[in-house]
């Protein structure tokens, strides 16, 4: 399973997770992530973390995350926490939120 490290932000300290494959929103909720959401519904955009580390331990963004991150300009380097999803297997997965950080 791979480890998720969330660097710290203004909405709190960083914490690091053991999680299993699937939606990277029930890592961030388990591990009362510094990730700041709102729709959980690829809709508004506050989610977006930058993926500093390991993206190769993330499934591809679906439709609806391409759409918009392309409407924000954020592709390729930003994601949404609510829809991205990670693979199973080893690795290391290093986040960092970008709102409040002018991303
Ligand atoms: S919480 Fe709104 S797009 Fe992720």
């Amino acid at each position: 399973m791979p480890t998720v490290v969330f660097e710290a932000s203004e909405f709190g300290p960083a914490v690091s997770a053991e999680a299993g494959a699937g939606r990277l929103i029930d890592a961030c909720d388990d591990a009362r992530a510094p990730v700041v959401f709102s729709c959980r519904d690829a809709r508004c955009g506050i989610c977006r973390v930058e993926v500093v580390e390991g993206e190769q331990h993330l499934e591809p963004p679906g439709r609806g995350e391409l759409d918009l991150l392309e409407r924000l300009g954020a592709l390729p380097r930003l994601r949404l926490a609510c829809q991205a999803v990670l693979r199973a297997g080893p690795g290391l997965v290093r986040l960092r939120g970008v709102i409040g950080r002018g991303g």
